[in-house]
């Protein structure tokens, strides 16, 4: 005997028979699949984009299967560097998209001024002007009013007018900045022996009270109150709608009315701008606290109408309060499962605190600095933004014709984990952010622009920087954050990536 039994024989071929059958299933497959890249390339394909590398599409839904392949939407683009360089094409239905992965090409859309490149005389760079920005602005509304910055077409004149004003870009605002810190460090001190105590019985999930903290630390800054809980809830109800009309419009825009249909978001949208018009009215009539709001009013500065100081207000939020917990828990989750980086920081932070802090002393603090930058280098809250090449006119970028009004992803995914640039790029190292590596990746430089870059970069930045230095500061300083085994899956959620799966607890530091 050979000891095959009967058993086994049927089994094996059971498995050959599988196989036979799969074989023509295979076959058949592949057979349609190129059938139906060649009828794309027959009824959808554009000539001008014949020569941009890309996966094939197929009939009709062109790439939209690539992005369903449940990686998210921004390292698939960022693959697409490593795979076609940088400058590539996928197809959502018939609209064709490119995807930047090269430090160039982003600066002709990003910094390069008109003058720079001869106007529009050049046939190989392009310019600024040559793109508009575009995909949010319908499905933001109406959490994004038409005074928000990040919805301005292009930087004309009243997108001018809305930055000069804006509170962050006031002369005074790094004096206003410096009193913020012991209240801003109270007010995490006692969140962290709140979060120690409700998570003493279950692990809690550690984005959404990240979020909380910083929805409140935010409007402590800003506006000088913490809001009831049910505020909390409806800037979440609008960013759900906004995400859903996000997704929705990256597929069609038409599909997106002006204004959302539906009661309940448009009441929530009633209340949410309601209450920042009263907050600005009781302001107005008695401005006697330390919030940004308080010294505008008393210190001026901003010609913002009242409608324009509550839409800054209540902007705040959808510019920084989904980002900012983003990357303060993506940033806890590395140091969790990096014990050797997290105590050499802590060791740091038991100097910092040891005499009152100063803004000076928190940005001066290099190893909160270092690791801030790790991690936005590796999990940028914002790893994906659009641009689109405007309506009147073909433009060039690289001696490539691009046809008006095409789309353009850019993300910093690629770049920032981009090898040999950085060096080990798929690890946390702190220690790479030496003198060196600072000054030659500065925010906002070729290979790290977490907040984006040139004249339309973040406005929020010196802000979400400071709340992020300190609420790291104080929390590590304070609390240990323990992490269960949950994935740091990233999911998107109002134009950013947030690590939703992760659960934590908080448990009191010895001192
Ligand atoms: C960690 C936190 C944050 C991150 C990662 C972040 C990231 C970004 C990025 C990448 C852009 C550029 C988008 C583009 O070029 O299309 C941007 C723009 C913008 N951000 Fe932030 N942001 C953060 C916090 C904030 C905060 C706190 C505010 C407060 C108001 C804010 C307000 C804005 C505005 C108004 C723009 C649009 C500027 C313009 O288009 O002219 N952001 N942000």
């Amino acid at each position: 005997m050979t000891g095959i039994s009967a058993g086994s024989l049927t089994e094996g071929l059971h498995t050959i028979l599988k196989r036979i059958e799969a074989k023509p299933r295979k076959i058949v497959e592949t057979a349609v699949q190129s059938m139906l890249q060649k009828l794309f390339q027959l009824t959808l394909s554009q000539p001008a984009f014949q020569n941009i590398p890309g996966p094939a599409p197929i009939f009709p839904i062109g790439n939209v299967l690539e992005l369903q392949k449940g990686k998210p939407i921004w390292q698939v683009l960022g693959e697409y560097g490593q795979q076609y360089g940088g400058l590539s094409l996928f197809w959502i239905f018939g609209r064709p998209s490119l995807v930047l992965n090269d430090p160039d090409f982003l600066q002709q859309v990003l910094l390069t001024t008109q003058q720079q490149t001869g106007a529009n005389t050049s046939k190989h760079r392009a310019s600024q002007a040559d793109f508009y920005k575009d995909l949010p602005r319908k499905a933001l509304r109406p959490i994004l009013t038409d005074s928000h910055p990040f919805v301005a077409k292009d930087a004309g004149p009243k997108w001018q007018h809305l930055v000069k004003n804006n509170p962050f870009n006031m002369t005074y605002f790094r004096e206003w900045l410096e009193t913020q810190v012991q209240p801003l460090q109270a007010f995490v001190e006692t969140r962290a022996e709140e979060l120690v105590k409700q998570s003493e019985g279950e692990m809690l999930p550690a984005y959404d009270v990240i979020q909380k903290l910083a929805f409140d630390g935010f409007s402590l800054a800003t506006v000088g109150q913490v809001f009831p809980d049910p505020v909390f809830e409806q800037f979440n109800t609008l960013c759900t709608t906004g995400t859903d009309r996000m997704n929705r419009s990256s597929i069609a825009s038409w599909m997106i009315p002006e204004n959302p249909k539906g009661k309940p978001y448009k009441e929530v949208s009633r209340q949410w701008f309601s209450l920042f018009g009263e907050v600005v009215e009781k302001a107005q009539a008695k401005p006697s606290g330390g919030s940004l709001l308080d010294w505008v009013l008393t210190r001026g500065g901003s010609a913002f109408t009242p409608e324009q100081m509550r839409n800054f207000c209540a902007g705040v939020y959808p510019g920084g309060a989904v980002s900012a917990p983003s990357g303060i828990t993506s940033t806890l989750h590395l140091l969790f499962q990096h014990p050797q980086e997290l105590s050499a920081l802590q060791q740091d932070l038991e100097a910092l605190f040891r005499d009152p802090l100063t803004l000076e002393r928190l940005e001066n603090c290099v190893a909160v600095e270092q690791v801030l930058r790790e991690s936005l280098r590796l999990w940028p809250p914002v790893p994906f933004f659009t641009r689109n090449t405007v309506c009147d006119r073909t433009i060039h970028l690289d001696g490539q014709a691009i046809p008006a009004n095409t789309q353009i992803f850019i993300t910093n995914w690629f770049l920032q984990r981009l090898s040999p640039h950085w060096q080990e790029s798929e690890s946390f190292k702190p220690e790479r952010w030496d003198a060196n590596t600072l000054v030659e990746n500065d925010y906002g430089s070729d290979y790290f622009f977490p907040f984006g870059r040139g004249e339309r970069a973040c406005i929020g930045q010196d802000f979400a920087k400071f709340f992020m230095r300190l609420t790291l500061a104080t929390l590590l300083a304070k609390v240990e954050v323990q992490f269960g085994n949950h994935p740091h899956d990233q999911e998107f959620y109002f134009g950013v990536s947030v690590p939703r799966q992760l659960k934590a607890r908080f448990v009191l530091r010895e001192s």
